[in-house]
């Protein structure tokens, strides 16, 4: 199994391009079941999560194309309207075909994503709002069986409010109602730069959408898409990743191909903990390297729905705060059980006290490299910024995880200086 080598303590300097958005490229990728035209997505990252989707599109029928960051997708043939087991399991987003699927065909049998390392992730909302759009959904064998149950075999408008925000969930009804029969409302909509991005890729189809941005996003349903091209967003999660990595390691990075306006909640702790920021249209520069006491200010923080601070940058956020001057509290209220990495920080000596959704993150002057796990996705890369602070080398092992969201990450964080390598191991 592969693990990643650090040799810590080397401040970050230069300039890193993002890639693409791994959460906006999934939806997007599934999007392109509405319609039996070809749809072109650039700007596609190149990891896990998609080849999965790529997989999972392929075994529907669909045509994938893969020439570096350009996806093509013709989905003129779907002989199958199922998505296995072994594919959702390994990634929850494949929940994402279920509204195409049906929208479209009527049908879908879609496994249900199973048990998660970062809480219980349920799919009630998604399967709640394609009932309210005419959809006969049970549970059998594992798996969401859902057909249309209206006399045009079309679904049709409704009003939903999901109980919570979802962005997923958001994003599965958005798509089924673009070809329902009349106006559909989703309330309590997610707001995400992703929602709005697949949004803005669906009215490229054809579609009418209205509201995204906002918590209220209106559909009127059209009886067929079209294809599109569609460039996707940069991913904020990795940027912001690259950004706590500058940070942590009194650094002088510039991130290209980003776009800082999805970045406000972030830019602002970050400078509260130090750090000179500048931005353009396109590019986020974060100093760290003549910090006041040579350490960032510890910063609390919570994670909320965009705009607020997002989850997927809780893990980084903390290992900065692990070796910064003072004592922070980050409280974690979207995800239970999202603290997996802290037992692995404390082996690099940060010192960590979990009280309920909260952690109590005393700053330390130093970390020291240690052999550590990676558990999910996110927490992998809060353990790649602490590694890249510590004294010494840190083995992060399972590495599986990081590979499903970053896009060659090592390559990119050695391009500006840092000493991580890669080490293949076989059958340890
Ligand atoms: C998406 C992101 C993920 C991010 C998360 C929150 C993708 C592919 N993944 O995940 O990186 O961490 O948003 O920003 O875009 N919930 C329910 N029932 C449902 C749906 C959700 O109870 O039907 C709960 C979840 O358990 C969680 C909360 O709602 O506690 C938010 O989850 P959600 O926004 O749906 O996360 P994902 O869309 O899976």
């Amino acid at each position: 199994m592969d693990k990643l080598r650090i040799e810590g303590q080397h401040p970050l300097r230069g300039v890193v391009q993002a890639s693409g958005a791994k959460n906006a490229a999934l939806p997007a990728m599934a999007a392109a079941l509405l319609t039996a035209e070809p749809v072109e997505l650039r700007n596609v990252p190149q990891l896990m999560d998609v080849r999965t989707l790529r997989r999972l599109l392929g075994s529907l029928g669909a045509a994938v194309e893969q020439d570096g960051d350009t996806v093509r997708i013709d989905a003129r043939e779907i002989g199958n309207v199922e998505a296995s087991y072994d594919l959702v399991k390994t990634m929850r987003a494949s929940v994402l075909v279920l509204g195409p699927l049906l929208a479209r065909f009527g049908q879908a049998r879609v496994s249900l994503p199973g048990g998660c390392a970062i809480g219980a992730r349920p799919v009630d909302q998604h399967i709640k709002g394609l009932q309210a759009l005419g959809a006969d959904i049970t549970v059998e064998q594992g798996y969401i069986v859902a057909r249309t149950a209206t006399s045009s075999g079309r679904l049709r408008g409704a009003r939903i409010a999901t109980d919570m925000v979802t962005v997923t969930g958001t994003e599965n009804l958005m798509m089924a109602a673009t070809l329902a029969e009349g106006e559909t409302w989703i309330d309590n909509a997610a707001r995400e730069p992703e929602v709005v991005d697949l949004a803005r890729l669906l009215r490229a189809m054809g579609a009418r959408i209205s509201g995204d941005g906002t918590s209220q996003i209106r559909v009127v349903g059209v009886e067929r898409l079209h294809g599109a091209r569609h460039r996707v967003i940069p991913d904020r999660i990795e940027v912001g990743t690259f950004l706590c990595a500058a940070l942590a390691t009194r650094g002088d990075v510039t991130v290209t191909g980003a776009d800082p306006g999805h970045q406000d909640a972030l830019l602002d702790k970050l400078s509260e903990a130090g750090a000179q920021i500048e931005t353009a249209a396109d590019r986020i520069r974060l100093r760290a390297d003549a910090l006041a006491g040579g350490r960032p200010r510890a910063v609390s923080v919570r994670t909320t729905e965009y705009p607020g601070f997002a989850t997927d940058m809780q893990a980084q956020f903390m290992a900065v705060n692990c070796i910064a001057d003072g004592t922070a509290r980050i409280t974690e209220t979207i995800f239970e059980n999202r603290f997996m990495h802290v037992q692995e920080l404390v082996r690099l000596g940060a010192r960590i006290d979990i009280d309920g959704h909260s952690c109590i993150v005393q700053g330390m002057p130093r970390l020291s490299g240690a052999s550590v796990m990676a558990t999910d996705l996110r927490a992998s890369a809060g353990l790649v910024v602490a590694g890249l602070a510590a004294e010494g080398t840190t083995l992060i092992d399972r590495i599986y995880h990081l590979d499903r969201g970053y896009d060659a990450i090592e390559v990119k964080l050695r391009g500006l200086g840092a000493d991580i390598a890669r080490v293949t191991g076989k059958g340890d």
